[in-house]
């Protein structure tokens, strides 16, 4: 892993393939690219969990059990599975640097945001810098079908991001949560669920143990980002690196406040206007904390890790990695704080 943030660097700073003979001013544009590639750098440089490469190699490990005969643990990972699992952490982080805009965002990994730093309008042509480099180690793999896959992620990513934004104000509780659910799998779940059956298709997979990588994905980034939501609740701007309690802030309603309102109806009316008025928020998370909200939210992303997990035992039968699966697994569902999540 520390290799693969080497190597994203690396992606994100290499020249631009164009020739010094194309551009009239040499000078300027390698200054130019130079503070872009300096800007884009800048959260990969502050570490993260890499925990969507993580999942992605450990998901190319297991599928290459599958297909290669006498594939042991030891093996060299396999570079087009390799590069979805940059790609995985390239997309993540460019989607970030533009979510930190969207909401306005003033730190993240414990250090000021993109845009606190230069500002919401470079901070958007980095974001888009950062995909692009994506883009050119995704397409470096030349397969298609794969890539047409990644680029899934993207649609998916743009689609939940504005789902969030554009929430009609009166939904039915139950249709609420659908939606909520809908918008959790575009905007988390689809990364990993992409990015785990990329790996099943490079590995030579058949169709049924492709589609079994992106339900795994699925499930697992539905239990993360309902463990983020939970966390946003409980954990200290200090443990998360970034502004804590900022959902209701942002006018979302997660989880544990859906949760909540089924057993205090007063809720929905703050839920429907957006936590806008005065007192709307602080009233909000008072209840929120004392109802069971945050406990079945836990239990719901506790149901998608064993959903997950159920799914890889019947055909892999002796694998290391397996057992550490399990153990993320269990640190997402049991215990609310850990380093894992940002
Ligand atoms: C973090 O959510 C944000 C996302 C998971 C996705 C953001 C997607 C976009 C901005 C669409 C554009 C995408 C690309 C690829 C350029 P959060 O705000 O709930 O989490 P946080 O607390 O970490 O900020
Ligand atoms: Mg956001
Ligand atoms: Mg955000």
């Amino acid at each position: 892993l520390k290799n693969l943030q080497i190597d994203i660097i690396t992606s994100i700073l290499e020249h631009s393939q164009i020739s010094s003979q194309q551009i009239s001013s040499k000078t300027t544009v390698t200054n130019f690219s130079k503070n872009l590639q300096e800007m884009a750098k800048y959260y990969f440089d502050q570490g993260g969990k890499l925990f969507r490469p993580t999942i992605t190699l450990l998901m190319s490990d297991a599928c290459s059990q599958i297909t290669k005969p006498n594939y042991t643990g030891d093996d060299l990972i396999d570079l087009n599975q390799y590069r979805i699992a940059m790609v995985s952490e390239m997309i993540h982080t460019a989607s970030l640097v533009h979510d930190d805009v969207i909401d306005e965002s003033g730190t993240r990994r414990g250090a000021p945001t993109v845009n606190a730093r230069w500002g919401n309008r470079q901070a958007v042509l980095v974001g888009d810098f950062i995909l692009a480099r994506a883009t050119k180690v995704l397409c470096s793999i030349g397969e298609p079908p794969v890539i047409s896959t990644m680029a899934e992620i993207v649609e998916d990513l743009v689609q939940g991001e504005l789902m969030q934004l554009t929430l009609p104000p009166e939904l039915e509780p139950v249709q609420r949560f659908q939606h909520y659910m809908t918008k959790t799998f575009y905007k988390t779940a689809s990364l990993f669920a992409n990015s785990c059956k990329s790996v099943a298709m490079l590995a030579g997979c058949d169709e049924k143990v492709q589609k079994d990588a992106f339900e795994y994905g699925r499930h697992l980034g539905l239990a993360f980002q309902l463990v983020d939501d939970m966390l946003d609740y409980v954990a200290t701007s200090e443990v998360l690196g970034k502004p804590a309690a900022s959902d209701l802030k942002l006018g979302l309603a997660t989880c544990p406040v859906l949760y909540a309102a089924h057993d205090y109806p007063e809720l929905n009316q703050l839920i429907n206007r957006r936590f806008k008025n005065d007192g709307d928020v602080e009233k909000a998370l008072k209840i929120v904390i004392g109802s069971r909200g945050l406990e079945k939210t836990k239990e719901l992303a506790k149901e998608h890790c064993y959903a997950a997990a159920s799914l890889y035992p019947h055909y892999i039968v002796q694998c290391e990695y397996c057992r550490f699966l399990t153990f993320i697994f269990k640190i997402i569902s049991f215990h609310g704080y850990c380093t894992i999540y940002e």
